[in-house]
């Protein structure tokens, strides 16, 4: 290579790469925290929860798209430890499901995850240990995967969401496995936020990208924003075709959704909660000043991730949901089942060859919602006329609805597919796939 082509890649090279990427290896250390959930006004002291590194939500890992990221986990706890990516297309060794892809990490062991992923977009990593505990205790935080071509954005912020069951001194209350809150919508928390950075503020005309990640262990947000002109970009990670009006959209446990927005004021970025009394806020930013606005209609797809388009002529699998208060009997021994069974079985789902497609139909027959998660791959939620719509890892289904959803299945290994209200998960609602 003669000089003046190596100085051009060694460039090339350097302005695709994200200033922020992160530096391998990363280690996630879960531990105890003592953190100030509530605001100030509450006048509680901090609250004893458990995050990774120091903090809740844990710090934001930012990969590259295709570039191997190596995480270790160090298990500073008193109790096992197991991380799950949620949303990554990755080895099924990597997944994090203790007792089915690895060995649960005992108190003061190490474990290295090491993965390449093949989608960028917004993903996140949380406990898959007793999850419905150590999830609200505060062990999750944001995966980042950038691609090679940067956005022309002025803010790339993340907004972690997040529901918490307090006492009145601002203590997590000891509840989790509360028998009322399994049957019910799950372990629903007195107060809820957005872990917003702190140090930022936004100018009038500003455009930003916001990651919306609802991490709360049960609790769907109905979203609004003011101060913001906002698209939907993307969801649970794959860009949308077209961007879509962000119109009060429901965030249910486990997904995620990206907004392009450009900043309109006066004077802060609200993140709201909607509720039949109003508006119950989630998070702010300020805004300070102006800058020239882009011209609206600039707001475009993003670059698309890899779609594996399922076969629709191919089997279809009914998986109903069952149990819960007010509802009839079922065939499993706990709270919630799938087709009569309670909790993991020995014999999976479904047993699929890698590479054929399944069409699932989640029939809600139930009173209460769930976010169905497959964990492994991405599915096409099927519209009425039998075309493709959404394209995610994790789907709400409404009480008493059905939703057909299809997936190519091309990653070989044993993939959970469960309730992520996670109080649910606990109740029985989970089972798995085998790829073969
Ligand atoms: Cu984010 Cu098995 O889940
Ligand atoms: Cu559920």
């Amino acid at each position: 290579m003669d000089r003046r082509a190596f100085i051009t890649a060694s460039t090339a090279a350097l302005l695709v790469r994200p200033a922020l990427a992160a530096p391998s290896p990363i280690v996630l250390r879960p531990a105890t925290v003592s953190q100030r959930i509530l605001p100030l006004q509450y006048q509680t002291g901090p609250t004893q929860l458990l995050g990774f590194n120091g903090s809740v939500p844990g710090p934001t890992i930012r990969a590259v798209q295709n570039e191997t990221l190596t995480v270790g986990l160090d298990n500073a706890l008193d109790a096992g430890a197991a991380v799950h990516w949620h949303g990554v297309r990755l080895d099924n060794a990597m997944d994090g499901v203790p007792g089915m892809t690895q060995p649960l990490v005992a108190p003061g062991a190490r474990f290295t995850y090491r993965f390449t992923p093949p989608d960028a977009g917004t993903y996140w990593y949380h406990s898959h240990y007793l999850s419905y505990e150590q999830v609200a205790r505060g062990l999750m935080g944001p995966l980042i995967v950038e691609d090679s071509s940067p956005l022309d954005v002025d803010h790339d912020i993340t907004a972690v969401l997040s529901d918490w069951r307090l006492t009145p001194e601002g203590e997590l209350t000891e509840d989790f496995g509360n028998r009322h809150d399994i049957a019910h919508a799950g372990r629903m928390g007195n107060f809820a936020k957005a872990f917003l950075p702190e140090d930022v503020t936004l100018r009038r005309g500003e455009r930003v990208r916001l990651r919306l990640i609802n991490a709360a262990t049960d609790r769907i947000f109905p979203l609004a924003i003011t101060g913001l002109d906002a698209h939907i970009v993307a969801l649970d990670g794959m860009p949308l075709p077209t961007p879509r009006p962000f119109d009060g959209p429901m965030l249910a446990p486990a997904q995620r959704m990206d907004l392009i927005a450009d900043v309109t004021g006066p004077d802060k970025v609200a993140l709201v909660m909607r509720h039949q009394q109003g508006a119950y806020p989630l998070g702010e930013i300020s805004i300070v000043g102006d800058v020239t606005p882009r011209p609206p209609a600039s707001i475009t797809a993003l670059p698309p991730n890899r779609a594996d388009v399922p076969d629709m002529q191919a089997p279809v699998l009914p998986l109903v949901m069952q149990g819960g208060a007010m509802s009839g009997g079922h065939g499993g021994g706990d709270i919630w089942a799938f087709n009569g069974l309670s909790g993991m079985k020995d014999a999976p789902f479904a047993r699929v060859t890698r590479g054929e497609s399944r069409l699932i139909r989640l029939v809600n027959d139930t009173r209460f919602a769930h976010a169905i998660h497959l964990h492994g791959h991405h599915f096409f939620e099927m519209r009425e006329d039998g075309s493709f719509g959404d394209y995610r890892d994790t789907s709400l289904v409404m009480a008493g609805q059905t939703l057909q959803i299809a997936c190519l299945f091309d990653n070989p290994g044993k993939w959970m597919l469960h309730c992520h209200m996670l109080t649910h998960q606990n109740g029985g609602m989970t089972s798995w796939i085998d790829v073969v």
